[in-house]
């Protein structure tokens, strides 16, 4: 300090305002260059309000990542390995013979061996599938192999055991899934179609992101990505929120205009954007983490016929039942699936489907990840290296010179301590949403990233998403007026502009999720009070409608934690009647102390209330509660009878 001061009086007057000038040279670069990427109001002061969107007709929020509700809550999480050991066989790609390639490492087999000796017996069984589209058939008879050994290309995924040379003892067991090349008809289109990756992880919200994974976070500020910082969910949970991005269609639009997706067979017939792809010369993949929690298999019946060229699911099948599964402390879903990380079977299978195939022809893949921080979110600090590894990954190997890239999620936390905070409402209803173009379209569709970097400030939905995908298959078509997504005729490519104006429900998103508008807490009466028990009449009324009352308990209110009144009401509602304002009610009922939150229509003299209890919220976790029934919506609502807690509902 002392020195500083000493050389800062020596210099000459003249150097100093030199000096002076080049830090405010340096403030205003920090500035501006802020103010492109993050959100609006970087450059007001502190205090002032900041906003992701400042539009006519949405003024979306910005939350400071680490406010004192937040810092309150959380304790940083340190990466949890599978396995301490270094791999004894390892896979390469061997680019003359087309075929992959085991080795066997020398070094990890002295130590593991704890011999000098060059012996071992390794052998692998070949996953069997094909008999039904989500399962496996069994495991393959064991087969020896030696060092470099060349792995068949009917094979695409084994097990693989390692034991001493006298066969007594087991060095190391371990795992393999292969994307195979398949030679295909080289690419006739002289228009070349832009391949698209999507990268998935559930539940991770905007603010998350900023504040668990800061390293992704700077990563994803690399030329070529865009956040669509505007970015809004449609719906509750992952199944709904997937569907329409990959559909354009709402489950219930879907059911009654194709078929109901919770029917065998169903989901076969929806038009899935891969449909579309493959039917346009690319080559498909997709590929999930847990079993349980598959987003066509949990509550719904799968795929009778392999929806995908390359369909990771079966082999997934196996990896849980063949393999040695663990779970990280306080997680509900499988973290190891043997000596790895379950994420990184689905993200080297992206990475593999990508070396094969990127830089020759269009692809299009869906990878996605259940269980990194579904049940815990401050998993994603632990996990956050990880992550930007696949990222370098798939940089080192030159896929961001080919590929489009989506890195987004379904929707934030819905349950767990964040659900206590104010920003809950936030946190919940805005999953990040990245879009990566690589150099060549840039360079091609200059009008194209205008638009979308426009729209990084704009209000958009999981529809346009779809219509995004529906243009880049179309992108030499013409293809200014398109209707591409069923349940939201006024949604379109994020490659043109957005209107400024744009609100809610002109991107189908329901109040109830819509995150434009601002509320502020209003003292807790008689009326706020008033207004939760009439929730809470409303969804014993849903429940008795749905003939549960034999099933699931009645509710009374217990308590309510939070009402929020919006600030101002836009002129689409004004014709609903003098009195009508827009609520958040957060509570607690008796029975389990299961917790709700809903966004109501209600009139405080007259008592009318208006709500659709399908988009009451339950934020807090459900399924013990509601394991009685089967029904995605039924079970929000449920505390079985057979599972009620006594000691609670007084
Ligand atoms: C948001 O937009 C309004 C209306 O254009 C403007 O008055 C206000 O200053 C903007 N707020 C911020 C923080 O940019
Ligand atoms: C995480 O690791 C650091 C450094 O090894 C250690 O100091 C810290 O206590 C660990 N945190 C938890 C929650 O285990
Ligand atoms: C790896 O080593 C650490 C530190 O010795 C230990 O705590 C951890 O349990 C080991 N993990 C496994 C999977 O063996
Ligand atoms: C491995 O399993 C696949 C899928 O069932 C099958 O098609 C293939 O013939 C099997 N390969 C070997 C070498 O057993
Ligand atoms: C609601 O308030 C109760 C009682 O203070 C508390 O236990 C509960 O965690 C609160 N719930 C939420 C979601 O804020």
């Amino acid at each position: 300090m002392m020195l500083k001061m000493k050389t800062f009086t020596s210099v000459s007057y003249k150097k100093c305002i030199l000096c002076i000038f080049i830090l405010f040279l340096l403030i205003v670069w920090k500035i501006t260059s802020y103010g492109v990427n993050d959100v609006l109001t970087i450059k007001y002061n502190e205090n002032q309000k900041r906003f992701y969107v400042n539009s006519s007709n949405c003024q979306m929020a910005y939350v400071e990542p680490f406010n004192a509700e937040f810092t309150k809550l959380y304790t940083p999480k340190n990466f949890t390995r599978c396995s301490n050991q270094s791999d004894l066989v390892t896979v390469h790609f061997d680019s003359i013979l087309k075929q992959y390639v085991l080795h066997v490492d020398e070094e990890v087999l002295h130590k593991l061996s704890q011999s000098k000796s060059n012996k071992f017996a390794c052998f692998y069984q070949n996953i069997t599938y094909g008999q039904s589209a989500d399962h496996y058939d069994r495991m393959g008879k064991k087969t020896k192999f030696t060092h470099d050994y060349v792995v068949p290309l009917n094979v695409q995924g084994m097990l693989v055991e390692c034991r001493s040379g006298d066969e007594k003892r087991i060095l190391q067991e371990d795992a393999f899934s292969f994307v195979q090349y398949q030679k295909t008809s080289p690419n006739l289109d002289i228009d070349r179609k832009a391949s698209v990756i999507m990268y998935g992880i559930d539940t991770v919200s905007r603010t998350n992101l900023r504040r668990l994974m800061p390293v992704v976070f700077g990563f994803l500020k690399s030329p070529g990505w865009y956040e669509m910082m505007g970015y809004n969910k449609v719906a509750d949970n992952t199944y709904p929120n997937i569907f329409s991005i990959l559909t354009g269609y709402s489950p219930n639009s879907a059911k009654n205009q194709i078929c109901d997706t919770t029917q065998p067979g169903c989901l076969d017939k929806i038009p899935f954007i891969w449909k579309d792809m493959k039917k346009n010369g690319y080559l498909t993949a997709y590929a999930e983490d847990t079993v349980f929690s598959n987003i066509f298999n949990y509550m719904k019946p799968g795929f009778l016929s392999r929806p995908t060229d390359y369909y990771f699911r079966p082999l997934l099948d196996a990896l849980e039942k063949e393999t040695i599964k663990l779970y990280c402390p306080g997680c509900k879903m499988v973290y190891c699936l043997g000596r790895r990380l379950a994420n990184s079977y689905i993200f080297d299978y992206c990475r593999q489907f990508m070396q094969r195939y990127v830089a020759d022809r269009p692809i299009w893949g869906f990878f996605w990840s259940n269980h990194i921080s579904h049940d815990d979110f401050s998993m994603l600090s632990a996990m956050q290296h990880k992550i930007v590894g696949d990222l370098l990954n798939f940089e080192k190997d030159g896929s961001f010179e080919h590929t489009i890239m989506i890195f987004f999620s379904d929707h934030g936390s819905r349950f767990g301590p964040l659900m206590r905070t104010r920003e809950s409402f936030l946190e919940e209803r805005q999953p990040i949403m990245f879009i990566y173009l690589p150099p060549w379209f840039r360079e091609k569709y200059p009008r194209y990233v205008e638009a979308l970097a426009q729209n990084q400030n704009r209000l958009s939905s999981n529809f346009d998403i779809y219509n995004t995908l529906k243009h880049i298959i179309n992108i030499e078509g013409l293809v200014e007026d398109t209707k591409w997504s069923y349940d939201c005729p006024q949604c379109q490519s994020l490659f043109y502009e957005l209107p400024e104006s744009r609100s809610c429900s002109e991107a189908a998103i329901p109040e109830a999720y819509c995150t434009c508008h601002n509320y502020e807490e209003v003292q807790e009466d008689h009326g706020t009070w008033r207004m939760a028990e009439l929730v809470v009449d409303r969804i014993n009324q849903f429940l008795q409608y749905h003939n549960l009352q034999n099933l699931c308990s009645s509710l009374t209110l217990k308590l309510v934690n939070i009402t929020e009144v919006r600030i101002t009401e836009s002129d689409e509602h004004v014709s609903l009647g003098k009195g009508l304002r827009h609520y958040h009610t957060k509570f607690q009922v008796h029975q389990n102390l299961a917790e709700f939150f809903a966004t109501v229509l209600y009139d405080r003299k007259t008592e009318e209330l208006q709500i659709n209890v399908e988009l009451i919220s339950r934020i807090n976790i459900y399924r013990p509660d509601a394991s009685c029934l089967d029904d995605n919506i039924q079970k929000l609502f449920c505390i079985c009878l057979s599972k009620l807690r006594n000691n609670e509902s007084t």
